[in-house]
């Protein structure tokens, strides 16, 4: 030091941006938003819930970054909304241009941000730009999920590519991401993704919800299973196809964006929102993740209807669109007597649809098939006890039919387009459309007792077009308030329009169109880390599959599908006296076991063994539950490995008991103490030790009852 340094004033600290923060708190998770320098806020922890008494600012500046060579001199804010203008080094929130195509890049900065009890809105402005920004964010404490939106309103027309919900920071202690894909009678597969430098993205240009990318993300922490360790869960509800970026930036940080598809806002406007982005943390293992999204889906989206989930008959694979009076007269007889409460009348009763070729878009009774109408039917059925549904494919027409013969300008997308199952989308956007299908679709329903509607989707879009997906629920919303007593199922070819969006108005999806009980096994295991039972359709097949080829016995077929909102498709007339006793005895476990198992939490299990699928359905009040082991091919090793259960109370003791054990085969030579009768063991034998099934042969199920003593 020189002599004049000493006398000199040490120089003032370096200028920090001032920082705001705010917290959005469960008993399972803390989610924490910090501000720098009045800019857009952005998340800087979302995970184990933080002390109450946490220093916020101390948080933020923790995870603030260092900057060494190489980089910009200040690392560029992961807001909820990343803006380009300020040198974002990965993917923007927001891609929007004004009218002549130059690029809007705002700067916003964070007017304010309104704090509601577990919500928060932020809203923000670019005023050189004349645009603004708004997100609400919304912690449920109940179901432990988070619903965030994202708004954006301009002075001035714009053209908008990309919206992102508001984005949320990837886990750093994670090695990879579990996504969904999936086909026609492939739904719900389960893929496992690294993370890498770079983007991950998965966009669904399909229109529709689809098949092929479902939108959903689980991202364990590192090492976390179905029972144990950190889980992050992301899902966005919309019916009209998304666009999903996990990507890691140059500097390690990770984000998360959800939106519509790019570019599916096809005209300028003034006005844009995404749909909600459903989102949960859990510490317990990608099960927290996955009941948090079934309570959710359950107690909060779906509307609520009163009396247990009745029991399906649909007479699709039975006849096809062979319908006539006499035929289904007797399978709706049968299907009672099986136990159905609801038979639904499937495709084919209108128009002159005898295959799949013509007739979509004429929603009148087909004289030919239906002489006398469909009330002889409907009467009938309700004479059998049976509540009456109904199937129709209100955004679709085919080429062949009175209506785009009238209204060729109706369809959605060039003339010579490419078809799908032969037919053409309508263009739902229009309101002379909505308002034809709604008095079509409102006439038949108000004319017949007609308490359910399966509402199909078989097409994909032309294009992606986020005014189609706005226009179905524009229709189907005005049908149900005409007719609130009316449920809907959501199907599109199977589980094409499986969402969030869609299950805000509807009770019920049809998860696929195979009723290959195997494949359903693996599908509605899958399937539940979104997906509570009580909205999940399953029938059981035929006994040859119809759309595998693969012959499976009465006992699987009837157990899987007990697994979630049982249904019958066969036609019943094929059926041996001991098939219709399996059936009937099934379906009466069922029904006495569905006002708690409709409730209940699906817990994956973790099997030792691969060949084993295995869930427990626990009881909200956890006082019972049921193991449902299938078995889905023999096993590598000779005998069965012990199963673990989970989120049973350690210290309390459980009464077990197999409900089919007459099912076990002469191969299972043991005289095990299960096969015997019940067992009784703590929670914590249950969940540490296992319990060990009898032997048994592939494409078999064992069903073990447990009760709290
Ligand atoms: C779709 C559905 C089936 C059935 C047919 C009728 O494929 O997924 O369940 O309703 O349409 O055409």
């Amino acid at each position: 030091m020189t002599p004049g340094e000493a006398e000199r004033p040490p120089p003032p600290p370096p200028l920090r941006p001032l920082v705001r923060t705010w917290r959005l708190d469960d008993t399972r998770q803390t989610l924490v938003l910090a501000s720098r320098g009045g800019r857009l806020p952005g998340v800087v922890h979302w995970g184990a819930p933080l002390p109450r008494g946490e220093d916020l600012a101390a948080l933020a500046a923790a995870s603030e970054m260092d900057v060494t060579g190489g980089m910009l001199d200040e690392n560029p804010d992961l807001s909820i909304c990343p803006e380009a203008a300020r040198s974002f080094p990965g993917q923007p929130g927001l891609i929007c241009r004004d009218g002549d195509g130059r690029p809007i890049l705002p700067r916003f900065g964070c007017a304010a941000v309104e704090e509601r009890p577990r919500g928060l809105t932020v809203r923000c402005r670019d005023e050189a730009e004349g645009v603004a920004y708004e997100a609400r964010l919304d912690l449920d404490p109940a179901t432990h999920v988070l619903a965030l939106s994202a708004r954006l309103t301009s002075d001035r027309p714009l053209r908008l590519e990309w919206l992102a919900a508001p984005v949320l920071p990837g886990p750093q202690l994670s090695d990879e991401l579990i996504e969904v894909s999936g086909r026609w009678v492939g739904e719900f597969q389960l893929r496992r993704a690294a993370w890498h430098p770079g983007i991950r993205l998965r966009e669904n240009r399909t229109g529709r919800t689809g098949h092929e990318h479902f939108p959903g993300l689980v991202v364990p922490g590192r090492g976390a299973t179905a029972t144990a360790g950190e889980a992050w869960a992301f899902h966005y509800g919309w019916s009209g196809g998304h666009r999903m970026v996990a990507e890691e930036l140059p500097d390690g940080r990770r984000q998360i964006q959800w939106g519509h598809a790019a570019g599916s806002e096809a005209a300028p406007g003034t006005a844009f929102a995404t749909a909600t982005l459903f989102a949960t943390y859990g510490a317990a293992g990608t099960n927290d993740c996955a009941t948090a999204f079934q309570r959710h889906v359950r107690d909060r989206l779906v509307p609520k209807r009163p009396g247990p989930r009745p029991v399906h008959y649909n007479c699709w694979e039975a006849v096809y669109f062979d319908q006539s009076l006499p035929v289904l007269k007797d399978i709706a007889t049968r299907a009672a007597a099986l136990g159905a409460e609801r038979f639904v009348l499937d495709d084919g009763w209108f128009g002159a649809r005898d295959d799949d070729a013509t007739s979509l878009g004429d929603w009148q009774v087909d004289a030919r098939k239906w002489p006398g109408g469909l009330d002889p039917l409907i009467d009938h059925v309700h004479a059998e006890g049976m509540e009456f549904g109904l199937w129709f494919e209100p955004e679709m027409a085919s080429p062949d039919s009175a209506l785009l013969r009238a209204r060729p300008d109706w369809a959605l997308g060039p003339p010579d387009q490419v078809l799908g199952r032969g037919q053409m989308a309508l263009d739902m956007a229009r309101a002379e459309v909505r308002d034809h299908l709604f008095a079509a679709i409102d006439a038949i329903l108000s004319a017949h007792a007609v308490s359910y509607v399966k509402w199909d989707h078989n097409r994909v879009l032309p294009v992606p077009d986020a005014a189609q997906a706005h226009g179905f629920y524009a229709l189907l919303d005005r049908l149900r308030a005409a007719h609130p007593a009316v449920e809907i199922e959501s199907c599109a070819s199977g589980g094409g329009r499986v969402d969030f969006g869609v299950l805000s108005r509807a009770g019920r999806v049809w998860l696929s169109d195979s009723n290959d009980a195997l494949e359903r096994l693996r599908m509605q295991h899958d399937a539940a880390l979104f997906l509570p039972a009580a909205v999940t359709g399953s029938h059981v097949g035929p006994r040859r599959c119809h759309t595998s080829g693969r012959t499976l016995s009465m006992p699987f077929r009837a157990w899987v599908a007990a697994q979630r909102h049982m249904g019958f498709e066969m036609d019943p007339r094929e059926l041996t006296e001991e098939e219709a006793g399996t059936l009937a005895g099934v379906t009466a476990w069922w029904k006495r076991n569905r006002d708690w198992t409709m409730t209940a939490d699906v817990l994956r299990l973790e099997s030792a063994d691969p060949a084993i699928v295995a869930e427990a359905q626990l009881a909200r009040d956890g006082r019972r539950f049921v193991v449902f082991a299938g078995r889905a091919a023999a096993s590598a090793q000779i005998a069965p490995r012990p199963l673990r259960l989970t989120r049973l109370d350690p210290a309390a003791r459980y009464e077990v008991a197999l409900a089919n054990r007459a099912e076990a085969p002469a191969l299972s030579r043991a005289p095990l103490a299960l096969k015997e009768g019940p067992l009784v063991l703590t929670g914590a034998a249950l969940m540490q030790t296992g319990i060990a099934l009898p032997w048994s042969f592939p494409e078999t199920m064992w069903v073990m009852e447990g009760r709290r003593l």
